[in-house]
């Protein structure tokens, strides 16, 4: 069967090779390519290169070389047409490719930028497009075409394993900072893959699971930063989602894939698969039909099913023609198509962006007073650390007793394949090293020895399904810090810091159990260490390195201040040290809630948890029927995070928008002028307090009471002041375009902003709010078409 393919490949090549043989591809001939080609190289066109960088391990063109070496893939080359196979690696936190090549001396280390959920927590959309052209520089100079990012899911559930890809739980965020970053790496002459599209907001059973959702949550929240990002960046590529939509693949998603994204939005692009082979359940012909141009990472049996389907008439030459031209059109906008002369990207430089971002991106959570007797001089509030010291640090200089093996094994970023191969992570002892502060000498050693140890351990038992681990730092086991321990380290130290870091990544979602909880071990450490360095009137900080949300209810009140830090990059510990001694001023806020229990998202209900082995069940297909593995349904609808706990009035850990400055701001003058298409807010930011620093106004709206039922306010804008020096002001201006101001309303399939007075509610968290303004707006409405309706009964969650 293979060969009688291969032979009749063969007949056709040779006899259009004759026909056209000066029929190269220009950008401006693609008509012209298009007629040459035979239907076999068409539909290798539409089916990718295989896996790790080799091209042409699709049906008909055979093996050719690695072209980089750690590339999630690659397009198929067709020398006869002067069309080059293209490269696609790995995002969204910088490029992941093989550091090493073989037979090669020279090392391809990537710069380890902030995860989505820390570059989001910035609120900065021009440092997020300045970290973008870093990353795009580097997707260029390391010979990539597209960069498999950024991820625009939301954050459903904070227990989803990719959350730290992901921007927020907010589509306004999503949209804008996704915008931002499109635009950055963008203007390197690179592409972007906007990724999973869409409602991929649970790593359980990816490739299967139904999401049910309403035409209106689907619309308002998990198409709308998509929608945002595409209108405004023009990305080059769009990543379609294993999952499927009310019942229909998103890969094979005709609605969501032309009626939407194209018709609708006026995507120019091309869509490709999420990298999945010959899927049972839906034809090639079908995703080629629905709009998705290319098969990533491609097999031979897809590109034959093209072809054969075509023959067989099941198929329209005509929808393989549409792809295929989309593709051609991709294809000569790539670097590699213009020969583009390739060169190192300045790394150095890069480290300087990432630790920038990384430090504005931290959230101070917490930032109580000292204890009263601290060598700190009983200083309120605990942060910053002054640098001098009571206990004899290295030349006089604060020491710090550093608790918790991610102190030692600090993670630049999460699992999977948003990893990036990084040329050093700067752990906290290097970190605070650097700004004078030196950590205790036996605890240092002893976490620095377990951790050889550990990481030794790992890989020796690695597990081979386990894949994941080996993309990224997996989290290794906690050390008992026994009270003795702590005994000895309260007499050398000035305060004690304790990092509790949390992993979580591709292909597995987080348990509440010890991952969005503290284990039993960490809970014993911070308790022991607390108690005992504030019996010596020492404090003690928590920094926070995770990629999502965590537990903080049942021990905050213990410690006296609280970072989160997210996973920064590989200038992590650098970063966290600018921070912690008041060199950067924190202005990071949170872009999602962090809620008391993981159960109070009503999301928890309908969200797979505490199931062993999650991707042992969806390899052996089991979970047929299975609640949240071959279905979940979306009751809380349009009550994702602060949607739902301001709505509904609950008591949170730390509110949507939330974060700490080492100084003080106020807000006045708030305005809002409608005119044309949009309202134009602003609002006078002042720094009132003594130091310098940053902060990001929030505007919430609430609208009027009309026929459909909204949440009681909803994030429609955001600005960030420059750094402002005591005393001074800065007028911020936010547009917010009229179509932003409205609802979905699914009877009449259009977007509808009622007419009335809206309360626009400016505050520098959802629950902070410190001026507002209103304005009369008149009715808008959009009809937009009818899809994508859920088959079933949602039981939808009620105001
Ligand atoms: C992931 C994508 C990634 C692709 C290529 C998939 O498993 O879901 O995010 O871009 O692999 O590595």
């Amino acid at each position: 069967m293979k060969k009688k393919l291969i032979t009749t490949g063969l007949a056709v090549l040779l006899t259009t090779t004759t026909m056209s043989a000066q029929t190269k591809l220009r950008a401006d001939n693609i008509d012209e390519v298009l007629k040459a080609m035979t239907l076999e190289e068409k539909a290798q066109l539409l089916t990718g290169g295989g896996n790790d960088g080799f091209v042409g391990s699709g049906a008909m063109l055979g093996h050719q070389k690695k072209i980089v070496a750690g590339a999630a893939g690659t397009t198929v080359a067709i020398p006869r047409l002067g069309i080059p196979a293209t490269v696609m690696c790995d995002g969204p936190a910088g490029v992941h490719i093989d550091a090493h090549r073989e037979g090669d001396t020279q090392t391809y280390y990537a710069t380890g930028f902030p995860i989505g959920t820390c570059l989001a927590s910035t609120w900065n959309t021009e440092l997020v497009e300045q970290v973008g052209q870093a990353i795009g520089n580097e997707t260029l100079e390391y010979g990539c075409d597209v960069i498999l990012g950024p991820g625009l899911n939301l954050h459903r559930n904070p227990l989803c394993g990719r959350n730290f890809e992901y921007y927020s739980e907010d589509p306004i965020v999503t949209g804008l900072i996704g915008a931002a970053m499109v635009k950055g790496i963008q203007s390197q002459g690179v592409g972007v893959s906007i990724k999973h599209f869409a409602v991929n907001s649970q790593e359980t059973a990816r490739t299967k699971v139904d999401e049910r959702v309403s035409q209106r949550a689907l619309r308002e929240l998990y198409l709308k930063g998509f929608e945002t990002t595409v209108r405004r960046s023009d990305p080059w590529t769009v990543m379609s989602s294993y999952n499927k939509i009310n019942g229909t693949y998103a890969q094979g998603h005709k609605d969501l894939l032309t009626t939407i994204l194209r018709d609708e939005w006026g995507f120019r692009g091309i869509v490709m698969t999420d990298w999945i082979g010959k899927r049972g359940d839906l034809p090639v012909r079908q995703e080629v039909q629905a709009g998705n141009d290319l098969m990533m990472p491609g097999y031979p049996a897809q590109a034959q099913d093209i072809v054969a389907d075509v023959k067989a008439g099941r198929l329209d030459v005509k929808d393989v023609d549409i792809c295929v031209r989309r593709m051609l059109e991709y294809i000569v906008r790539t670097p590699r198509f213009k020969k583009y002369a390739y060169s190192k990207p300045d790394l150095q430089a890069h480290a300087a962006v990432t630790r920038q971002s990384s430090t504005e991106g931290m959230v101070l959570l917490k930032n109580g007073p000292a204890p009263l007797s601290s060598p700190l001089g009983g200083k309120t509030p605990t942060l910053p650390l002054s640098l001098s010291s009571s206990q004899g640090g290295t030349g006089g200089g604060l020491r710090i007793a550093l608790f918790g093996v991610n102190s030692y094994d600090f993670f630049s970023g999460g699992l999977g394949s948003g990893c990036v191969n990084v040329p050093y992570v700067v752990d906290m002892v290097q970190g605070l090293k650097n700004v004078g502060v030196s950590t205790t000498p036996l605890l240092t050693e002893i976490y620095q020895n377990y951790v050889k140890y550990a990481r030794a351990k790992l890989k020796a038992d690695k597990n081979p399904m386990m894949w994941f681990l080996d993309q990224g730092q997996p989290k290794l086991d906690e050390i008992e810090i026994s009270e003795r321990c702590v005994a000895h380290e309260v007499k050398e130290a000035d305060a004690a810091i304790i990092t509790i870091g949390r992993q979580a990544g591709e292909g597995m979602d987080r348990k509440i159990d010890g991952e969005f909880n503290l284990s039993r071990m960490e809970q014993d450490m911070i308790f022991r260490v607390s108690d005992q360095f504030h019996a010596a009137g020492k404090p003690v900080i928590v920094i926070i390195n995770s990629g999502s949300v965590m537990e903080t209810c049942s021990w905050r009140d213990r410690v006296d201040a609280i970072l989160c830090a997210w996973q920064p990059g590989e200038e992590g510990g650098n970063s966290v040290a600018d921070v912690l001694t008041g060199k950067a001023n924190p202005s990071g806020k949170l872009t999602m809630t962090w809620p008391v229990a993981a159960t109070d998202h009503p999301s928890t209900k309908n969200f797979p948890q505490d199931l062993d082995m999650y991707s042992y069940r969806e390899m052996n297909g089991w979970g047929s029927g299975i609640p949240n593995e071959s279905y979940t349904n979306h009751e809380e609808d349009i009550y994702v995070g602060y949607r739902y706990f301001d709505t509904f009035n609950k008591e949170v850990a730390y509110p949507f928008g939330y974060g700490l400055s080492y100084t003080t701001f106020a807000f006045s003058k708030p305005a809002a002028k409608v005119s044309g298409d949009g309202v134009t807010v602003t609002v006078t930011v002042k720094n009132t307090g003594s130091v310098s620093g940053k902060e990001v106004a929030q505007v919430y709206v609430t609208a009027p009471q009309g026929k459909i039922e909204k949440p009681v306010h909803e994030l429609k804008a955001f600005a960030k002041t420059r750094e402002l020096q005591p005393g001074e002001s800065q007028v911020l201006t936010m547009q917010i375009p009229v179509r932003d101001l409205a609802s979905f309303d699914e009877a009449g399939s259009q977007w509808l902003t009622e007419a009335g007075t809206y309360t626009f509610r400016i505050g520098n968290s959802s629950r902070d709010i410190q001026a507002t303004v209103t304005a009369k707006v008149t009715e808008y409405t959009e009809k937009v078409n009818n899809v994508m309706a859920p088959q079933q009964l949602l039981n939808l969650l009620k105001h």
